[in-house]
């Protein structure tokens, strides 16, 4: 019996035929009408080349990392790197058509992933920085180091790209609280404590997994979460944008777009997963909070 306190997301198809409905994919050429606000449930191989041509304003990616992994039942089988990075540039060059001209691109991966999917990044875009992820949990290795980081690309596909960086300015305690002529300098007396608002790095280390207690969690075995998400969008998005998500899975892209007053096309090729992104949907219409932030200002890890 799960606790009462277990949040996870498990509705099937069948629970709810009226959201497995929504994730059909429209007849005839998809431009922007026919996928805006959408989840559609199919193979991006098959749906990208049907998309009109600079349609989103940012893509946030996050396809199955080169493990062997069960997707809904239909697994991702660890491969060579010659046939990972043929997967890889197949769907970049796929993406590259579909972005506008001052669009980004975000990818995450883990680390044997990232050493092919920067390098075929690097062969299309700028590629501006690698934010890491201390993600923590993670199994233990017995003759390894444990895997405890994700690298997130940021590219860009020239020099208009947006950075809001206020957007994403991050809380942190303030040690050394100095002050001239009396006054705090740089940083804030709150009733939680000192505070000062820091320009974000690339290295973060104050996102953890969605678990089982938080709104945000479903079923899906490798979930993004939200918070890490809502920086991505808010740093290199304005509102209205269009926002594509080409391996969507449990739609946390999709859900954080909604709580931004961002738009979005999210592709899952999984009908399950399609059905807990729009149950999420269905609940970011009146819930837009984003787990760990607060006033539009990122708390540190587990404070929320
Ligand atoms: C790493 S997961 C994405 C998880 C997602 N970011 C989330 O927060 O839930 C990758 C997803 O891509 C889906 N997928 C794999 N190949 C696909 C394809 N060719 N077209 C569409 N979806 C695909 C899988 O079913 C899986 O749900």
């Amino acid at each position: 019996m799960p606790s009462p306190r277990n949040k996870t997301l498990h509705i099937t198809p069948e629970d709810a035929p009226e959201l497995a409905a929504l994730c059909a994919v429209p007849e005839g050429p998809l431009d922007e009408a026919a996928v805006e606000n959408r989840v559609l449930c199919g193979d991006f191989f098959d749906l990208a080349p049907r998309m009109a041509e600079g349609l989103f304003d940012l893509v946030v990616a996050d396809p199955p990392y080169n493990l062997t992994k069960d997707f809904g039942g239909e697994a991702f089988k660890k491969t060579d790197a010659d046939s990972y990075e043929a997967f890889t540039e197949r769907w970049v060059t796929e993406v590259r058509r579909l972005m506008k001209p001052g669009a980004s691109l975000y990818v995450c991966c883990d680390w044997e992933s990232s050493l092919i999917v920067g390098s075929v990044l690097q062969r299309h875009f700028t590629v501006r920085n690698r934010i890491t992820w201390q993600r923590e949990k993670g199994r233990g290795a017995k003759r390894n180091w444990k895997n405890a980081m994700e690298d997130i690309w940021f590219c860009t596909l020239g020099d208009g790209y947006r950075f809001h960086l206020d957007a994403v300015k991050v809380r942190k305690k303030v040690l050394a609280p100095y002050r001239e002529n009396g006054e705090a300098k740089d940083w804030q007396e709150t009733a939680d404590g000192r505070y000062r608002l820091t320009c974000p790095s690339n290295f973060w280390d104050d996102i953890t997994v969605p678990f089982w207690s938080m709104a945000e969690n479903t079923a899906h075995p490798t979930q993004k979460p939200e918070k890490l998400y809502a920086k991505l969008v808010l740093a290199s998005s304005d509102e209205n944008d269009l926002i594509l998500d080409p391996f969507g899975g449990s739609g946390t892209a999709a859900a954080v777009a909604k709580k931004l007053g961002r738009r979005f096309t999210v592709v899952e090729k999984n009908r399950q997963y399609c059905v807990w992104a729009l149950d999420r949907l269905r609940r970011a219409e009146t819930d837009k909070t984003v787990q760990g932030m607060k006033d539009g200002v990122f708390l540190p890890r587990n404070e929320y």
